[in-house]
C-alpha cells in the first residue's frame, strides 16, 4: 500500500487517479483548489480519500500536501489553451508557481516518484507528424509555455537534485467527468453532449485539424506505470495512442453512437490552435511498457455512455 498525492484530484484526469488508487487499496490524499475540479467528481471516494482544500501557488499547501507522502501525481494546472490567451498571468500561476512549490517541497519530503501531467501542446505546430520526443518544443500559446515549463523544472530537479520526476505529454484526453459545461471545456466532452441534447456543436475553422484523441483509461495507466518504472526518472514521454482523427470525424461518429446525424455549424479557428497532432508512443512502449487499450472509438462509445447515465 502506497501514500499517494493526487494534486488537481477533483479534476478530471486527477480524479480518474484517485479512483484507481482507492481501487488498489492505496492511501489517497487530493489536494484541489476546486478552480476547475469539482467535489462531486470524488463523491463516491470521500469517505475514503483526504481532502486538502488548498493552492499550491501557496508553499504552505504544497508543503502540507507533500507530507508523508511516497508518490505525487500532479494533475494540478488550469487547463485550456484558449483560457491561457485570455488570461496568462492565472495560467503561470496555477501551472508554473505551483509546480516549482510542489517540487521543492517534494525534494524536501523525500518523495519515491513524482509524476507531472505534461502536454503535446509542447510540439506546437510543426509540419512534422507523428510527433517524436527528440523534436525540438514549439510552444505556440501560453498555456504550451506553461506546461513545458513545468515540464522542464521536473528535468532539472531530477537533473541538479536527484529528484525522481517523470513527465507525461498527454494528448488531447477525454472520457467520463470531463466537464462538459465551461467556455473552455475540451470538445469531445462538449460535442458528446450536444449530441446527446439534440443541438448542433460548432467547429472552429473547417473541422480538417486532426488530434491524437486519448481516452482516460489509457492515460490512467501510464501514470501507474511511471510510478514504478525503472531507469526513467527525469525522462519525458508522449502519452497518446498514435492515431488522429479529424473534428468532423469526430462528429460522424458521435453521429453513429446517438443514432442521428448531427450537422455542425462553423466559426473562425481559434488563436494559438494547432492544425494536427499525433504522437509516436515507441518511447513509451519501450521504457514504460506503455500500450493504449482502449481504442478511440471504444473510448467515445464509453464517454457517450457515461454522460447519458450521468445527466
Ligand atoms: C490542447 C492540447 C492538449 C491539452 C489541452 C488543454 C494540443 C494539440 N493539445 O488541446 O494536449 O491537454 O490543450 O486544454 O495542443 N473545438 C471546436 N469546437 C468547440 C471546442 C473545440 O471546434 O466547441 C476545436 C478547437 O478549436 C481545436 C480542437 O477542437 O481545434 C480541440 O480543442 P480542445 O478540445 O480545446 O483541445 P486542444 O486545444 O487541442
Amino acid at each position: 500500500m502506497a501514500k499517494v498525492l493526487v494534486t488537481g484530484g477533483a479534476g478530471f484526469i486527477g480524479s480518474a487517479l484517485v479512483h484507481r488508487f482507492v481501487e488498489l487499496g492505496d492511501q489517497v490524499r487530493v489536494v484541489d483548489d476546486f478552480s476547475t475540479g469539482f467535489r462531486r467528481n470524488l463523491e463516491d471516494v470521500l469517505d475514503r480519500v483526504e481532502l486538502l482544500e488548498g493552492d499550491l501557488a501557496e508553499m504552505s499547501t504544497a508543503e502540507a500536501a507533500v507530507r508523508d507522502v511516497e508518490l505525487v501525481l500532479h494533475q494540478a494546472a488550469i487547463p485550456s489553451v484558449q483560457r491561457s490567451v485570455e488570461d496568462p498571468v492565472a495560467s503561470n500561476r496555477a501551472n508554473v508557481t505551483a509546480t516549482l512549490n510542489l517540487l521543492v517541497a517534494a525534494r524536501a519530503a523525500h518523495i519515491r516518484r513524482f509524476v507531472y501531467a505534461s502536454s503535446s501542446s509542447a510540439y506546437g505546430d510543426s509540419e512534422v507528424l507523428p510527433k517524436v520526443e527528440t523534436m525540438p518544443e514549439n510552444p505556440i500559446s501560453p498555456y504550451a509555455l506553461t506546461k513545458l515549463t513545468g515540464e522542464k523544472y521536473c528535468v532539472v530537479f531530477h537533473r541538479i537534485y536527484g529528484l525522481p520526476t517523470v513527465c507525461l505529454r498527454y494528448f488531447n484526453v477525454f472520457g467520463p467527468r470531463q466537464n462538459p459545461h465551461s467556455p473552455y471545456s475540451a470538445v469531445i466532452s462538449r460535442f458528446a453532449n450536444l449530441a446527446l441534447d439534440g443541438q448542433s456543436p460548432t467547429i472552429d475553422g473547417d473541422g480538417e485539424q486532426s488530434r491524437d484523441f486519448t481516452f482516460i483509461e489509457n492515460v490512467v495507466n501510464a501514470n501507474l506505470l511511471a510510478c514504478h518504472a525503472d531507469g526513467v526518472q527525469g525522462m519525458f514521454f508522449n502519452i497518446g495512442t498514435g492515431e488522429r482523427h479529424t473534428l468532423n470525424d469526430l462528429v460522424r461518429l458521435l453521429g453513429n453512437i446517438v443514432g442521428h446525424e448531427l450537422k455542425p455549424v462553423h466559426r473562425e479557428s481559434r488563436t494559438g490552435d494547432v492544425r494536427h497532432s499525433l504522437a509516436d508512443i515507441g518511447k513509451a512502449r519501450r521504457l514504460l511498457g506503455y500500450e493504449p487499450k482502449v481504442k478511440f472509438e471504444e473510448g467515445l462509445r464509453r464517454t457517450v455512455a457515461w454522460f447519458q447515465g450521468n445527466r
